[in-house]
């Protein structure tokens, strides 16, 4: 999904103008939001192209970036079972 941004906008801004409020699993089990808005609640947590997480309260959005939650699902394995 596409997200249009103004310059100088956070992911977090540019995707809640879009309606996005869930930022998928996050660290601590919860499921990743806006919420301080400061960098102090780590709730925002996203992964950017693959790197370490970032603060989407606090990152500027840019073209071309791609966005994952912190922590994909785990999937259960198939066809192991004892
Ligand atoms: S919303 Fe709290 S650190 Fe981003």
């Amino acid at each position: 999904m596409a997200v249009p941004f103004h310059p100088g906008e956070t992911i977090a801004a540019a995707l809640l103008r879009c309606g996005v409020t869930d930022l998928g699993a996050g660290a601590t089990g919860l499921r990743g939001r806006y919420f301080c808005g400061i960098g102090t609640c780590q709730a925002c947590l996203v992964s950017v192209d693959g790197a370490s997480p970032v603060e989407a309260c606090l990152t500027p959005a840019r073209e071309g970036m791609h966005l994952a939650p912190v922590f994909a699902p785990v999937e259960p394995s198939q066809g192991s079972e004892p």
